[in-house]
Parts: structure tokens; sequence; C-alpha cells
């Protein structure tokens, strides 16, 4: 199913919290380098956040906000499919039936399951446990060769493979099987005050995590509240997490090697350093604010977008399906039953 013998790339971020520059330089920054060269699907994945209770209206508002974002950070939808999860129902039966084919075992395994149920102890439920198979449910629709993930998202490809791996193997190659693809730089951006942690865009408390549209005085504050350590010296180390968080930052956005970054900043100081990073946000992060508050005020454009690209993807999704419900045994919908 390829394109112009292109390969199909696909990737997706849960609408919940506020994108982050971690989103941005893991994420957003390397898909709008690879549309070029793949041929690639974009999802607000939707469906997974209610695995988490979400407000109705914060919940549509966030899906579209994503959506824009990811234009505004580069995702062209001449080149790209970008589309609303929930748009496109074949996620939802596809996911069912691949529950059918994976263990609770496998399931019981998931470290990021483990995790959240100790987080949202209260709302432990089904979809939270199934979650990654829905993820496999999105992946295996569009015959994904390529899935960008961070490194937290491994296993749950891992998984993914193997469940497409299992029902190849009864039922003929039906599904692609995807590659992972973890981009060394830039997976893992730590949070401001806990780099020990992943910057994660659900934070509850946004100090710790720079938002793709936080304003400059907001980018200032907290690039100076970022925790360092006592020392004085511009170098990344593993007993220096903080300055080196704050290296790899400056290094995925301007390029430069972060060898060449403690050189330059040798006689500089931490006041020094965290200001001229805080001026390179900002100055990134511009041309893409300014790109999305005119996209924000455009909502029939954005609209127009996400349907044109769920109706792509619903194409492409169909042609999936149908092979999985004939193989299985589903009766065909036009069959005449006489
Ligand atoms: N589970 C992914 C995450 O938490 C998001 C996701 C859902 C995804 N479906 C996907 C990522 C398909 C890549 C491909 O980051």
């Amino acid at each position: 199913m390829k394109i112009n013998n292109k390969k199909i790339l696909l990737s997706g971020v849960a609408p919940t919290g506020n994108l982050t520059i971690g989103n941005y330089i893991g994420a957003l920054k390397n898909w709008s380098q690879m549309q070029a060269h793949y041929d690639c699907l974009f999802i607000v994945v939707d469906m997974h956040s209610i695995t988490v209770r979400q407000d109705p209206s914060t919940l549509r508002e966030r899906s579209i906000s994503f959506a824009a974002q990811y234009l505004a950070s580069g995702i062209d939808p001449e080149q790209s499919i970008i589309f609303i999860q929930s748009n496109v129902p074949a996620h939802a039966e596809l996911a069912w039936i691949l529950n059918c084919f994976t263990n609770v075992g496998e399931l019981n395994r998931m470290t990021q399951f483990k995790d959240k149920a100790r987080k949202y102890s209260s709302n432990v439920n089904a979809g939270l446990y199934v979650y990654p198979v829905l993820m496999a449910a999105d992946i295996l629709l569009y015959q994904a060769n390529i899935v960008p993930i961070g490194d937290d998202q491994r296993q749950h490809l891992e998984l993914t493979r193997n469940i497409a791996s299992r029902f190849n193997n009864l039922y003929g190659k039906v599904f692609q099987i995807p590659e992972a693809y973890i981009s060394r730089a830039g997976a893992r951006i730590m949070s401001l005050l806990n780099p020990e942690r992943k910057m994660d865009k659900s934070d509850l408390n946004s100090n710790n995590y720079i938002a793709l549209l936080d304003e400059p005085s907001v980018v200032l504050k907290k690039i100076r509240q970022a925790v360092t350590d006592s020392g004085r010296e511009i170098k990344a180390n593993k007993t220096k997490l903080g300055i080196s968080n704050l290296l790899t930052i400056y290094s995925c956005l301007s390029g430069i090697p972060i060898a060449k970054l403690e050189e330059q900043f040798k006689d500089e100081n931490y006041a020094g350093f965290k200001k001229e990073l805080a001026e390179l946000i900002i100055e990134t992060l511009r041309p893409i604010q300014n790109r999305y508050k005119k996209l924000i005020g455009d909502k029939e454009y954005i609209l127009t977008i996400l349907k044109q690209g769920a109706e792509k993807a619903s194409e492409r999704a169909e042609r999936t399906l149908k092979e999985v419900r004939e193989r299985i045994g589903f009766v065909p919908l036009i069959t005449k039953i006489q």
C-alpha cells in the first residue's frame, strides 16, 4: 500500500495537558522534516485521552488546538494526512478485534499501565488496560512501516509487532510489521524542576515544562526557575542533570553540538546561559505561535483540513479492515442473504 514508493510513517499524540517543547523537539520538529521522505499520517489520538477523565468541552477544544499546533509546527496538509482519531471509527473497530488477539499476560507486563494505574488509582478502567491495543490498531490500520515514538512507547510498539505477527501467522499476511523510530537527540527532554523525570505535557505543575504556546515572559520565568546544581560550570554530565537538560534543549533547538556549547559558554554563569537559552526558545516559538494564532482564528479552515484528513484516512483504514473482517469470518455487509 506504499504510495509513490515512499514508506508509510505514522505517529500520534494524545490531547491532554499542553504540547511542550519536549513534544516539539522529540516529535513535531522531526515530523515536519520527515514529510518529504515518507507518506505520513499524524493523528490527534483523542480516544486515548478518555482513558483518564476529561471535561468534554476542554477535550473538544484541545483536540482542535493540538491539530492547529501540528500545522503551526510545520505539518503540511497537502503532503501529510492529519486527522482526529475519533473521526475515523475504524480505530475502535480494529481495536476490538485486536483485543481478541492480545493476551492479558502481555498487557499485565506493560509498565505504562502499571504507572498509570498507580497515578489514577481511583479510575483504573478497562480502557487504560487496553490502551496499547488501541495504539496497535492506529498503527496497523494504515500499514505503517515507521513509527516515531518516545522511549516510553517502545514496549507498546513491541506489543504491536507481536499482535501483528500473531494475526499474520493465523490468517496470512494482513498487517505490515512496523518499526519504531526513536530519535536519539531530544528523545528525552526532562522536567525543568525535576530533571530525573521526563518532561510531561500533563504535569500538574506547569513550571515543569515550557508549553509551545507559552508567552515570552513565561518562558523566561520558567527557564530562570529551572533547577541547576550547586556548581557553576556549563557542562553536561550525569551529576548535573539540570544543566545537562538545558544544554540538550539548547542543542536540539540550535543544531549546535553540546561539546561546542560547553566551549561557547565556558566563561558564562548559569544565569547568563539561562538568559540566552530563554531567548533561543522564545525565538523558536515566535513563528509557531504566530501561525497558531492565525489558524485558531479560522476554525472553519482547521475543521476542513481535519475533515479531509479523516476522509483520506478512512479510505485507507477501510481497505485494511475489509481484509481483516474477511479473514476472521465476519459476514460481508453486502452479502445477499437469500
Ligand atoms: N501512546 C502514545 C503516547 O502516549 C500515543 C499514540 C497513540 C501513538 N497512538 C499512537 C504514537 C500511534 C504513535 C503511533 O505517546
